[in-house]
């Protein structure tokens, strides 16, 4: 039996492997605290489960189109307009199974071989892996802890060539916490107008942001008909399994982005899109609450990381992530993670898992109740102790 080459390319996503280790050590009996996978312990807002159910009922279960159904193209551009983050007509939404299947999707659309994607690193790793599958070549833009993990224009410029097709931003950032300013969007977007660069600007942490101001950048001079604006309900609104995201983008970019989905899993289920669309109209008040909520938590939890002996961590400006530095305590990142959570049933990741420019860093989701994060930092100063 024999596979294409190219499945040869693909890695995989390290937070999905730990989950599943961690679930089965719990499984053994284990108590585990997950701090792995970037969800939440919130539920999904009760009147968009509700509006689910309603839907289902009333049999919103047949096909709908590839881009998605009107009522949530539509609640999606009031809701973009709404933030300040741009004017899209419907026929510019495309909505898909989650944000992930975009980054897949745009990939595959911009980039093959011959052709160069520029990525941050760390990073979603799905960024790199599928510009490798595409064939296309994948060029790391180092994201670090020293420059406050963030990269200037000319670190960005350096690394624009002739095939440069595709850009990938990522603000908040996952795995750092860092973002990325108005004047820095400005500089990057005269490098992508100047070079003919497309841009794929994935925002879905936007609504998770601590300091400053959100800026998209499609609503920047020259930026609007190259960016493609992803956006997702996982983080916001606790809809991680659910499967629902959309981008924002010129009909040029849009519509071989719906071809895609007609090609792969044909619609995104459509009670589920108006259940989502009732989540973007209707009043904030319980996201906007789960968000306040991830502060306090992020105060609490890096705080407490501080306070253990060879463990430094940076406040992220975004996210959910913690993205600790390990580098004083006497093994390597990734034997640290093993450690936590084969000594104390602490799961992270390696900050190998998202890159080469991360293997001082562990990352640690502090999307969890306080009282979890407080015993894990208990558990985690107790695993330093025994070193
Ligand atoms: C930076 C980034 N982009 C995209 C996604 C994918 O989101 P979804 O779960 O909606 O597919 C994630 C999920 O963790 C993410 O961290």
């Amino acid at each position: 039996m024999r596979l294409a080459d190219r499945m040869n390319l693909l890695k995989t996503e390290s937070a999905f492997v730990v989950l599943a280790k961690a679930s089965e050590m719990e499984r053994q009996g284990r108590d585990i605290i997950h701090l792995e996978i970037g969800d939440t312990d919130f539920d999904t807002p009760s009147s968009i489960v509700e509006e689910a159910y309603a839907q289902l009922k009333a049999g919103k279960t047949h096909y709908c189109p590839s881009a998605g159904v009107l009522e949530l193209r539509e609640a999606a551009c009031e809701w973009l307009s709404r933030d300040g983050r741009g004017d899209y007509s419907p026929s510019e939404i495309v909505v898909g199974p989650g944000g992930k299947p975009f980054l897949y999707y745009t990939i595959m659309a911009t980039a093959g071989p011959g052709d160069e994607v520029i990525y941050p690193d760390p990073g979603f790793p799905v960024y790199e892996s599928v510009a490798l599958y595409a064939g296309a070549k994948p060029v790391p833009l180092p994201i670090l802890e020293e420059n406050n993990f963030r990269f200037t224009p000319d670190d960005l410029r350096e690394r624009v060539t002739d095939n440069t097709r595709l850009l990938i931003l990522n603000y908040p950032h996952n795995p750092t916490g860092g973002t990325l300013t108005r004047n820095e969007l400005e500089a990057i977007a005269e490098i992508a107008v100047e070079n003919d660069i497309i841009v794929l600007s994935d925002e879905v942490y936007a609504h998770m942001l601590f300091e400053g101001e959100h800026v998209s950048l499609g609503t920047l001079p020259g930026m609007r008909e190259r960016t493609i604006m992803l956006e997702t309900f996982s983080k916001t609104y606790a809809m991680t399994g659910w499967r629902l995201g959309f981008v924002a983008a010129p009909t040029a970019l849009a519509d071989p982005l719906a071809q895609l989905i007609t090609n792969s899993v044909s619609c995104v289920p459509p009670f589920i899109q108006l259940a989502g669309a009732k989540g973007l109209l209707e009043d904030q008040s319980e996201s906007r609450a789960m968000m306040d909520d991830f502060r306090r938590r992020r105060d609490i939890f890096i705080s407490g990381l501080n306070e253990v002996e060879g463990i430094s961590c940076q406040y992220p400006d975004g996210a959910f992530y913690a993205f600790p530095n390990v580098s004083q305590i006497p093994m390597s990142a990734d034997d640290f993670a093993d450690y936590l959570l084969d000594e104390v049933g602490v799961a992270t990741l390696p900050g190998s898992a998202f890159g080469v420019h991360a293997d001082k860093h562990l990352r640690m989701c502090f999307a969890n109740s306080v009282e979890n994060l407080e015993r894990a930092v208990d558990r985690i100063a107790d695993a330093v102790k025994r070193l």
